[in-house]
């Protein structure tokens, strides 16, 4: 039961009784939002303001009949006309009590199952394999793993597939490395390792015969490159075979990385190598569908608007047209992309097709679902899901730095080994303290201190609005207190120590609930977050947003440390009062642990 739109439904039947224009009252009703401040309501609705207007009356009045013309209900206690024109609303703390027990039984926690689910096909990750791992694939995979989690519960299918660039320029350094500059002896030990220290190698020998440009065409070594590149696209016998030698080692060292960051295990990884054979044959159907065109021995695809701007002018007001064969026969990265996208939705059947892609790539993917589209894929929903810069600490884009930008890999060690010597400290002080912290032999700390740090780092990522640049700083990502990772898992792990106290089963409590006694302020403002769950599962699934999951975690866990603080659980007056806290206590784990769950962090139940 999604409880705002319980609430905005009673919205409706009044506004049109009311005869508002009935083309305007999905906006009137999304005006309907829970109260900011506690002290005026559960939820408040501004629409009299905008109406008053076209109702002419004053907003006061609008709101009175709005409220008078509210249907007979049992979810709405009272509402109050406040201030020019608000309408505050305060549910019934009995249908709470009601929908509490509820969802106690329910093990998707209130969260309905969808009535027309969606194949969705997402697309994240996609890192250039061959090249160490780079930070900014760190937000694609974070991001990716969470919103695929996500659309799962909510009842979707959702296919994941990682784009992987397997067939570009740095397949051509390693060949120029491995023919040039091999010790055999060391790659035989540690494949993995020598074409590390390959590719460095000859990034540096191209740096130094003429820059970082590897596309550079006055660079010698870079130029040497790029036709052991050609070679392997051509179908080179050897390359070919070096290609299929380096993958595998590639493949399981990217995958180490994955199963380092706990992220789900994708359903295919079909990179650019896979859709080569189909090349040809789709850029000939284009230029015979008319949609693609002959330019000076190339060819192009047009903009987004349909045109294919040529002087500097016109490019001056408009985006330019893609190519999707270069004059010398080379594919390019959309020839490939406009192949993902016949295949996802042929074999895969999807309805909608997700990029969790860079915002610099903004203009690729706006020209390729236009084309897309012309090509007749017109029943599909395409979205690119753009996101910002992961920063340094000096605030520039890791990646505008070339050649000092650290890998992902090093940066989660460093996180790791962080958040290891910032759980010791917290926990060896709070045993000083004399706090009530549990015995914990080493290797159950280190794999706390594991969770926690990969925790903090996707956390950290995840409550960003996506679309934002973010810094990495890993002293602020492993603050105990505060909007982070760790304070959500302080606060389960503290529910689960309530439990643990308690001697407690709590099957008890999910199976045969007790009655929740809501007599206090903060009991009540946490059941209403509680119940809350479907609403920001829905508006982050809506908007592709795992930051409304974060803000979510925010408010129920500041509602649980309020309840905390005045509300004695195992200590309560009565039994029965006892049993109802601990049944709000349960739940407020079982909330923390599904949605953190859904952002892809582990929880551990001591700590
Ligand atoms: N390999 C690309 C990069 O690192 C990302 C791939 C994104 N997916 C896609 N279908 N284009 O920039």
């Amino acid at each position: 039961m999604n409880l705002l739109d319980e609430v905005r439904s009673l919205f409706r039947p009044a506004l049109v009784a009311m005869s508002v224009d009935p083309a305007k009252i999905d906006d009137y009703v999304a005006m309907v939002k829970p109260a900011a401040n506690a002290d005026h309501g559960d939820y408040q609705a501004n629409m009299s303001m905008a109406l008053s207007k076209t109702l002419g009356k004053k907003p006061t009045d609008v709101a009175q009949a709005i409220i008078a013309a509210l249907p007979a209900n049992s979810l709405v206690d009272s509402a109050t006309v406040a201030g020019p024109g608000f309408i505050n609303i305060r549910l019934k703390t009995d249908w709470l009590v009601e929908q509490l027990q509820q969802i106690a039984t329910d093990e998707r926690l209130g969260v309905p199952t969808l009535a027309s689910p969606k194949t969705f096909v997402i697309d994240y990750s996609g890192p250039n394999v061959a090249k160490p791992l780079h930070v900014g694939h760190l937000r694609s995979t974070i991001i990716g793993d969470s919103i695929t989690r996500l659309l799962r519960f909510l009842g979707h299918t959702v296919i994941s597939d990682n784009h992987l660039g397997d067939w570009g320029t740095q397949f051509g350094i390693l060949l120029y490395g491995y023919k040039n500059l091999l010790d055999r002896e060391a790659y035989e030990q540690n494949p993995v390792q020598e074409l590390a220290r390959l590719y460095k190698a000859v990034r540096i020998l191209i740096k130094e015969a003429g820059g970082e440009d590897e596309e550079a065409i006055a660079n010698p070594i870079a130029e040497k490159c790029r036709h052991e590149t050609a070679k392997l696209h051509a179908g080179d016998e050897e390359n070919l075979r070096l290609w299929n030698e380096f993958m595998p080692a590639c493949l399981s060292e990217l995958h180490s990385t994955y199963e380092k960051l706990g992220i789900l295990t994708f359903n295919h990884e079909l990179g650019e190598s896979a859709y080569n054979p189909e090349l040809p044959e789709i850029v000939a159907e284009q230029l015979a569908k008319g949609i693609a065109f002959d330019s000076q021995g190339a060819v192009v695809i047009p903009n987004a608007k349909g045109n294919i701007p040529q002087t500097k002018e016109e490019l001056e007001k408009e985006d330019p047209p893609a190519l999707i064969r270069k004059r010398d026969g080379a594919f390019t990265y959309t020839t490939t992309d406009l192949a993902t996208v016949r295949h996802r939705v042929n074999v895969f059947h999807a309805d909608v097709l997700l990029y969790v892609v860079d915002f610099r790539q903004s203009l690729h993917f706006k020209t390729l679902f236009a084309q897309a589209k012309r090509w007749g894929y017109t029943n599909v929903e395409f979205e690119h899901l753009s996101f910002g810069s992961v920063l340094g600490a000096d605030g520039k884009p890791f990646g505008a730095r070339k050649g000092a930008a650290p890998g992902l890999v090093e940066l989660l060690e460093e996180s790791l080994v962080l958040a290891n010597k910032k759980y010791w400290e917290s926990y060896k002080s709070r045993k000083e303290q004399g706090h009530d912290v549990p015995d914990l032999d080493e290797t159950e700390i280190s794999k706390i201190a594991e969770n926690v740090g990969i925790g903090a780092v996707k956390y950290a990522d995840l409550s960003q609005n996506r679309t934002s640049n973010y810094k990495f700083d890993p002293e602020k990502m492993l603050a105990t207190d505060g909007n982070t990772s760790t304070y959500m898992q302080f606060a389960f792990a503290r529910c689960r120590g309530i439990f643990r106290k308690a001697n407690e089963p709590e099957e008890r409590f999910r199976t045969n609930p007790p009655k929740v006694i809501l007599g206090q302020p903060t009991e009540r403002a946490l059941a209403l977050q509680l119940l809350r769950l479907p609403n920001a599962l829905e508006t982050a699934a809506a908007e592709y947003m795992p930051h409304h999951l974060t803000a979510y975690l925010w408010d129920v866990a500041k509602s649980y440390s309020s309840f905390n603080e005045q509300c004695p659980v195992l200590k309560a007056e009565t039994p029965e009062l006892r049993d109802s806290r601990l049944l709000l206590v349960d739940l407020t784990a079982r909330v923390i642990h599904l949605t953190l769950d859904l952002l892809g962090i582990k929880t551990v139940e001591r700590m």
